[in-house]
């Protein structure tokens, strides 16, 4: 079985091609390194111990996008190709919705041309909006606070409709909590450019002093400790749930939670982290960000059930993770 997987070459996507050949699957990698580098996939080849075909092609681009369907017969594509930078999506919202809205037509519509009947989409917790958590599938999508989260509301509306009229096209909608961690051989990891927007790269940049000190956004929500609270899951459990989507026979457009079930607060993975690498993580505590809501986490019920996928990883392994691959980045 031969899967297409767009945005191959980035944090989620390097992760998912491991797990998708070590389950005997060929891959083959669309990207167009908007968010990556090419040497990703020398080190993607040698944890798969094996070469894979790689095309450098911007999934907006019909065209070219249309030769890699030519060149292969695919049984599936999972579609993480997407930008995903919350704030910046609020400066540059135009290319936003271009590149993440108009990459899921195209390739949705190649799909039908090329009779795939499998599309994993990368969806996020982020269209449950400032719903209270445990957030589950039968929640209404929610309103969202910036166009990032917008273009994942709308793609998840667009294969859904698209799932309607053809009944060769099956989608599955995971809906992702909060990726962290790192494969255990440090090779790969998250790689964000810039100073990281997001929590876990901030904490390891601090550790290794390229960062003076983490902000802590708010200790005033109400939450245990006052800080938000998240649905962190390790990167290889979620590369896994991938798998277990592409086994399962999706019927339609079915949406499914990727999350652990358990909330953590921004305090609680300081302390982990600390206690697990044994470094000190100096911070401060400012404002809160704009847009952040209090609690996230996910009722991961369904993806138990029905994808027989399970996160097993603990925070303790994924702050650990984490910190390797950090420690190991020249
Ligand atoms: P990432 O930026 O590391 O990977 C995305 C990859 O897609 C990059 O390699 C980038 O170069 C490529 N890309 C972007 N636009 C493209 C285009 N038009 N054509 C071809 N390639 C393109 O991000 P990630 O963290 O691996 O996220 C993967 C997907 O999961 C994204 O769609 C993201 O929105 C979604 N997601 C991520 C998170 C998270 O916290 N990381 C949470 C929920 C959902
Ligand atoms: C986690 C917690 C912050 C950074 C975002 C997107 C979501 C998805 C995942 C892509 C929050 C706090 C953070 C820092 C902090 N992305 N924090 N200091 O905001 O839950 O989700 O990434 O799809 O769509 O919105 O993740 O890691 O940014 O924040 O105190 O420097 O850490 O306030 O409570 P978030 P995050």
């Amino acid at each position: 079985m031969k899967i297409l997987v767009t945005g191959g070459l980035g944090y989620i996507g390097s992760h998912t091609v491991i797990e998708l050949i070590t389950e005997g699957y060929q891959v083959v990698i669309v990207d167009n390194l908007v968010n990556s580098q090419i040497e990703m996939l020398a080190k993607i080849e040698k944890l798969a111990k094996q070469k894979i075909p790689f095309y450098q092609v911007d999934c907006t681009d019909e065209n070219n996008l249309e030769e890699v369907f030519l060149d292969h017969q695919f049984s599936g594509i999972i579609h993480f190709a997407g930008l995903k930078a919350v704030g910046e999506s609020v400066s540059l919202p135009l290319n936003y919705y271009y590149n993440n809205v108009t990459s899921t037509i195209t390739l949705a519509k190649l799909a039908f041309k090329y009779r795939i009947e499998k599309f994993i989409f990368s969806s996020s917790a982020t269209v449950y909006g400032d719903q209270k958590s445990p957030l589950i599938e039968t929640m209404p999508q929610g309103v969202t606070t910036n166009p990032y989260g917008e273009t994942k509301a709308i793609s998840e509306r667009i294969l859904s409709d698209a799932a309607k009229i053809n009944e060769n096209f099956n989608v599955a909608l995971l809906r992702y909590f909060n990726p962290i961690g790192a494969h255990k051989s440090g090779l790969i990891g998250e790689l964000p450019t810039g100073i990281p927007n997001n929590l876990m790269p901030y904490i390891t940049q601090t550790a290794k002093g390229i960062r003076k000190q983490l902000y802590v956004f708010g200790d005033d929500y109400d939450t245990l400790d006052g800080t938000g609270v998240r649905d962190y899951i390790h990167v290889v459990d979620l590369a896994k749930g991938h798998v277990a989507a592409l086994k399962y026979n999706l019927s339609g457009a079915e949406i499914f939670n990727l999350g652990t079930g358990k909330g953590t607060s921004v305090f609680e993975i300081i302390t982990a982290f600390e206690r697990v690498n044994k470094i000190k993580i100096p911070y401060v505590v400012t404002e809160r960000r704009a847009g952040d809501i209090a609690i996230s986490y996910a009722d991961p019920t369904k993806a138990q059930k029905n994808l027989n996928w399970r996160a097993e990883l603990t925070i303790d392994d994924m702050v650990k993770d984490a910190w390797r691959f950090e420690k190991n980045l020249k």
